[in-house]
């Protein structure tokens, strides 16, 4: 019998919970469909917007590597060098909306059991720019899109009212949400940046307005390095540079860390995760803090555009999981989803070798109650 990898999630029936997030693998009809066809149980579009997107001059995305034997990172190509992460600063689709209707009817029409989110995102400063996500949302699900994923967290926008400046804002996440799910038939997930003091702070605003589940994490705000022979960034546009945003391996353990504060935070409620996922040991990871799917970009991108290779590495990865795993009586996803949630504690419940000395960091002084006494929760066992 062949093992069951498929999930539901927010209400909708995966064949398998790997999407490829939104970015370049789902920019056309022609990478959803080869992805489709290589295995993908979902893919989430590129972003869409209405404004005008007119990308920079140059490469959009580099790559950085590490040396094995040095400690070298840059993002020059190199023999005996492994890859540590992503770096763009490419925007949202530069696609136009009656571009992308015919041909989410089209993807849905030739895979109507694959799930196909759409993407989207608009401004916030004025009503008119809220009706815009009203907009985008009307035309993508009347086109036959099975869910919306709003982008609240794109780390390059200069627009205040936009992107990743929605998603360091609790209340603006909330009303963008809420816009959405006025005129929603379908779930809306909410993107959220990880450039943020709290996230548990952003999640809360996002569940408030609404949202079925969160996505995270987007890529986290980081700049290329200086070459030290010409003094330039790696990557430039006449000796200028902005701020872009980091994905791939470096990002796993922080983008994991954020989602551990949200799965804890709200244990009943659906994420879905992103940062750094190239195999199944990576997305198993995300699925033991909670994660009901995981969504790849990175690792996509460096394997024929659309990640046939790393699909079916994450899919047999899973067969063979849930196969050793069958005397635990673990059939399918939902049987181990959560179980390391409650793993991740505060320092203080940490063990050590002198327990009784270590009261948090607090310390106990003259003259004052016992920090044992003042900070209860931290000693606690
Ligand atoms: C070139 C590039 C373009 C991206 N464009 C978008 C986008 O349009 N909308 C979005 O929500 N995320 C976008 N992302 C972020 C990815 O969807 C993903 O959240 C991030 O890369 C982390 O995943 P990874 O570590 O697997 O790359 C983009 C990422 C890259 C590298």
């Amino acid at each position: 019998m062949s093992a069951d990898l498929s999930v539901s999630f927010t209400g909708l029936a995966f064949e398998n919970p790997f999407l490829l997030s939104s970015a370049p693998p789902t920019e056309s009809e022609s990478n959803i469909l080869r992805a489709f066809e290589a295995g993908w149980g979902g893919v989430v579009t590129k972003t869409i917007g209405l404004h005008p997107v007119v990308n920079v001059r140059g490469p959009k995305t580099k790559f950085l590597r590490s040396d094995v034997a040095t400690p070298a990172i840059s993002m020059r190509k190199r023999p005996g060098s492994a890859l540590h992460s992503s770096w763009n600063w490419e925007l949202i689709s530069d696609r136009p909306l009656d571009w992308w209707i015919p041909r989410i009817e089209r993807i849905k029409k030739e895979w109507p059991h694959r799930i196909l989110v759409a993407s989207i995102m608009a401004g916030s400063g004025s009503d008119k720019e809220l009706s815009h996500w009203q907009t985008l949302a009307r035309a993508c699900q009347d086109a036959g899109a099975d869910a919306f994923e709003l982008n609240l967290s794109c780390p390059h926008m200069d627009r205040q009212d936009m992107g990743s400046n929605i998603g360091k804002d609790q209340e603006l996440i909330s009303v963008v949400t809420q816009v959405v799910r006025e005129v929603a038939r379908v779930p809306v997930w909410a993107k959220l940046t990880p450039s943020t003091t709290d996230i548990v702070v952003e999640a809360r605003g996002a569940f408030a307005g609404g949202a079925d589940a969160i996505s995270s994490s987007n890529t986290f705000t980081s700049l290329p390095l200086v070459d030290p022979e010409t003094l330039e960034f790696e990557v430039h546009v006449d000796g200028f540079v902005s701020t872009g945003g980091l994905g791939g391996p470096a990002i796993l353990p922080l983008s994991l860390a954020k989602m551990a504060q949200m799965t804890q935070a709200f244990p009943d409620k659906s994420f879905s995760g992103i940062g750094g996922i190239a195999d199944f040991s990576h997305a198993l990871s995300y699925f033991l803090l909670g994660c009901g799917t995981v969504q790849v970009c990175t690792a996509a991108m460096l394997d024929r555009a659309i990640g046939p290779n790393v699909i079916q590495n994450l899919k047999r990865g899973m067969a063979e999981f849930l196969e050793k795993n069958a005397d635990r009586g673990w059939k399918n996803l939902e049987d181990f989803r959560g179980l390391r949630r409650d793993r991740v504690v505060a320092q203080s419940q940490i063990g050590r070798p002198d327990a009784a000395e270590y009261h948090g960091g607090h310390e106990a002084a003259e003259g004052y109650a016992d920090p044992a006494e003042s900070h209860p929760e931290v000693v606690e066992r």
